[in-house]
C-alpha cells in the first residue's frame, strides 16, 4: 500500500516566505513548524492505496484540462479544531478552482474514495497549534505562479511526514 495525495508543490521563493509566516505565527501558537521543504497545496488527498491502482491516478490526471494561474496567498488563519494555521487567499483563481474540481470528478469516476467537501485552498504551516488569538492580520501577500501539479508519496513518521514526489503534469499556459 501507498500512501498519496495530489498536490501544487511551490518554488523556493513560496516555500521560503511560507517558511518565514510559520516561524512568525510560532511564538503566539506554539505546534510543529512545517519544515520548509513540506509546505505544500493539497489538490485531492487519497490515502492508501494498492500499487496497481498508481496507473489509475495517473489515468485521472491525464484526463485533465487545466490552465496554470496565480495564486496570491493574502490570509493566514487558526482552525482550532484540526489546530493548524494555515495561509489562503481571498481570491481564489478560477482555473486552480476548476483544476481541483475536475480532478475530484475524475477521481470520482475511478472509484477512489476523496473529501466531498469543497476545495478549501490552504497551506498548512503549523500543527499542534494552539494560538491565543489569530489577530495578526493579513501577510504580505505573496504571490505563487502554478504551472504544474504533483503526485506525491506520503511517508509518516515520529518527526512529521516526509514526501516524495512521483510525478508532475504540467497545466496549460492561460
Ligand atoms: P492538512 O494540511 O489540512 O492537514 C498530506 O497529508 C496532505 O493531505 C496534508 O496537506 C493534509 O491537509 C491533506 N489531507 C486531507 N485529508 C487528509 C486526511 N484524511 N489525512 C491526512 N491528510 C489529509
Amino acid at each position: 500500500m501507498r500512501r498519496v495525495f495530489f498536490a501544487i508543490w511551490p518554488p523556493l521563493a513560496v516555500s521560503n516566505a511560507l517558511a518565514e509566516l510559520a516561524s512568525d505565527a510560532a511564538p503566539r501558537c506554539g505546534g510543529r513548524q512545517m519544515r520548509r521543504e513540506t509546505l505544500h497545496l493539497t489538490l485531492a488527498f487519497i490515502g492508501n492505496v494498492e500499487q496497481d491502482r498508481i496507473r489509475d491516478l495517473e489515468g485521472a490526471a491525464d484526463s485533465l484540462s487545466a490552465k496554470a494561474c496565480e495564486l496570491v496567498l493574502d490570509e493566514m488563519a487558526y482552525w482550532p479544531r484540526h489546530r493548524i494555521v494555515w495561509c489562503g487567499t481571498k481570491h481564489p483563481p478560477m482555473e486552480l478552482m476548476s483544476l481541483a474540481e475536475q480532478l475530484g470528478r475524475a477521481l470520482d469516476d475511478r472509484g477512489f474514495k476523496t473529501d466531498k467537501r469543497p476545495f478549501a485552498v490552504h497551506v498548512t504551516v503549523l500543527r499542534n497549534a494552539r494560538c491565543r488569538d489569530d489577530g495578526w492580520g493579513d501577510p504580505t501577500p505573496i504571490v505563487w505562479p502554478i504551472r504544474e501539479f504533483v503526485l506525491v508519496e506520503s511517508n509518516l513518521k515520529p518527526e512529521g511526514a516526509s514526501y516524495t514526489i512521483l510525478r508532475g503534469w504540467p497545466l496549460a499556459a492561460g
